[in-house]
């Protein structure tokens, strides 16, 4: 099959590649870029695992194809971290909170929360679960994911005050 030519951004660093038009954005960052945080949870638009940050826009990275995030901006799990190693604030939170348990559905739920927090960076607690609906956990029953994304905002919000 003939293969496309692809250059992206990922988590800051610039990717090019070839990709069949077939593969799916998850297959691509798993199989090619080895970025394995992404999960593969249902493969049908339902549970959120694979999402990833693509243009500023939360997307199930199971529903893209590759060749539609060419020239994108990405950011998967691997990106929250700092360069040195200190955690992004939402990873404090969901350590501090106890907001995982088996941790499979934690890349996208931290990927998506991440995006949330931009949009609105003093969310409700009824406007965190609207805003991680479309993530399913099958372990913690939401409670200290909510939590998490709660301390987190806190937490950030506290930096940008102390940064002003
Ligand atoms: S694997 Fe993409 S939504 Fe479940
Ligand atoms: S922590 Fe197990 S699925 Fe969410």
């Amino acid at each position: 099959m003939t293969k496309s030519h692809v250059t992206m951004t990922v988590n800051g660093k610039a990717v090019e590649a070839l990709v069949e038009p077939r593969t799916l954005l998850i297959h691509f960052l798993r199989e090619q870029l080895d970025l394995t945080g992404p999960h593969i949870g249902c493969d049908t638009s339902h549970c959120g695992a694979c999402t990833v940050d693509l243009n500023g826009r939360s997307v199930k990275s199971c529903t893209v194809f590759a060749v539609q995030a060419e020239g994108g901006d990405l950011r998967t799990i691997e990106g929250m971290a700092a360069a040195d190693g200190t955690l992004h604030a939402l990873q404090e939170g969901f350590r501090e909170m106890h907001g995982l348990q088996c941790g499979f559905c934690t890349p996208g739920m931290i990927t998506r929360a991440y995006r949330l927090l931009q949009e609105n960076p003093n969310p409700s607690e009824a406007e965190i679960r609207i805003g991680i609906s479309g993530n399913l956990c099958r372990c913690t029953g939401y409670q200290n994911i909510a939590k998490a994304i709660h301390a987190a905002a806190e937490r950030m919000n506290a930096a940008k005050e102390a940064a002003e």
